[in-house]
C-alpha cells in the first residue's frame, strides 16, 4: 500500500490518500486537545495506543455484525480504512450520566440512566459541536430519515455489544461518541473508538481510564490507555482484587 497525498489533519489524526481510491490511511497523533482545542498537549504513545485500541474495537464489532470503515492495521500509528463521505453528525450514546449531560441537566455524575440516551451534535469545531435534533438534521440535509434510522439502530447495537465485552474486562462503559459515513451506498461506522472518544470507568474502583484524565488534569493519561489495552489484549481481568 502506497501512502499518497496528505488530505486532512484533525485534532488527533492525519488522513492520507493511498494508491487505492477506495482506501484512506489514518495516522493517529500523540496530540490531545480538549475544550475545542484550547487545552493542548502531546502525550507520547497516545497515537500508538489509540490506533491499536480502535483496531481491536472495530475488529470485535465486525465479528458481531457491525459494518465499519476499518480494513487493517498497517503500522504502529496507521490503519487503512474505507474512504467515507462523512455525515457531519456526532452520535453520543450514554448509559451513565457524566460530562456535559451532568452539567446541562444537573444529573450527578455516575447516575445510571433509566434508558440509554442518544444525542446528536453538529460536527463543527467553530460552533463547538452544538447539540442538534432530527429536525435540524433534516432541515440542514445532513442525513435522510432512512439513514438516521440505520445510524441509531447501529449505535444502540454497538452499545449492546460493547457493554458486556468491556464488563468482562472490568470496565464500565459510561458513554461514547460515534461517527458514520457513506461508502458505496452503505452506512459504515467511521472515525475511531478509543479512550479519546469513550468514557471507561474501572468497574471496581470507578477510576477513570479515558481522556477525562486529560480534560480534568488527573494525570496518568497514557498509563490509563495502556491499562485498557492490557485488559483488552490479555483477555484477563483487571489488575485489582475482588473482581467477581
Ligand atoms: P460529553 O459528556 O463531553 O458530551 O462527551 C460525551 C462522550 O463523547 C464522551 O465519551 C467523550 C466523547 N466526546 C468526543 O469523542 N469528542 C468530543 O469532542 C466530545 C465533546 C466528547
Ligand atoms: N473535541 C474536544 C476538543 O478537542 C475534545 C474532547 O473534549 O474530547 O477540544
Amino acid at each position: 500500500m502506497v501512502k499518497g497525498e496528505f488530505l486532512y489533519e484533525g485534532k488527533a489524526k492525519k488522513v492520507f490518500r493511498t494508491d487505492d481510491p477506495d482506501l484512506l490511511l489514518i495516522e493517529f497523533k500523540d496530540d490531545a486537545t480538549a475544550l475545542d482545542g484550547v487545552k493542548k498537549d502531546r502525550l507520547p504513545d497516545k497515537g500508538i495506543l489509540n490506533n491499536h485500541l480502535s483496531a481491536i474495537f472495530f475488529e470485535m464489532l465486525e465479528k458481531n455484525g457491525i459494518e465499519t470503515h476499518f480494513e487493517k492495521t498497517i503500522s504502529e500509528r496507521g490503519m487503512l480504512v474505507n474512504a467515507l463521505e462523512i455525515i457531519p453528525v456526532e452520535v453520543i450514546v450514554r448509559n451513565i450520566a457524566a460530562g456535559s449531560i451532568s452539567k446541562r441537566l444537573a444529573i450527578p455524575e455516575g447516575t445510571t440512566l433509566k434508558k440509554t440516551v442518544l444525542e446528536f451534535s453538529l460536527k463543527n469545531d467553530e460552533l463547538h459541536d452544538p447539540m442538534i435534533n432530527h429536525y435540524h438534521i433534516y432541515a440542514l440535509d445532513l442525513a435522510s430519515a432512512e439513514e438516521m434510522a440505520e445510524i441509531e439502530k447501529v449505535a444502540l447495537k454497538v452499545n449492546d455489544i460493547m457493554i458486556p465485552y468491556l464488563k468482562d474486562k472490568g470496565i464500565t462503559l459510561v458513554d461514547f461518541k460515534l461517527e458514520f459515513g457513506r461508502h458505496k451506498g452503505k452506512i459504515l461506522l467511521g472515525d475511531e473508538i478509543s479512550p479519546d472518544t469513550c468514557r471507561f470507568w474501572d468497574s471496581n474502583s470507578g477510576e477513570k481510564l479515558d481522556k477525562d484524565r486529560f480534560r480534568r488534569d488527573l494525570g496518568g493519561v497514557v498509563e490509563a490507555y495502556r491499562e485498557v489495552l492490557r485488559r483488552l489484549e490479555g483477555g484477563e481481568g483487571p489488575a485489582v482484587e475482588g473482581k467477581s
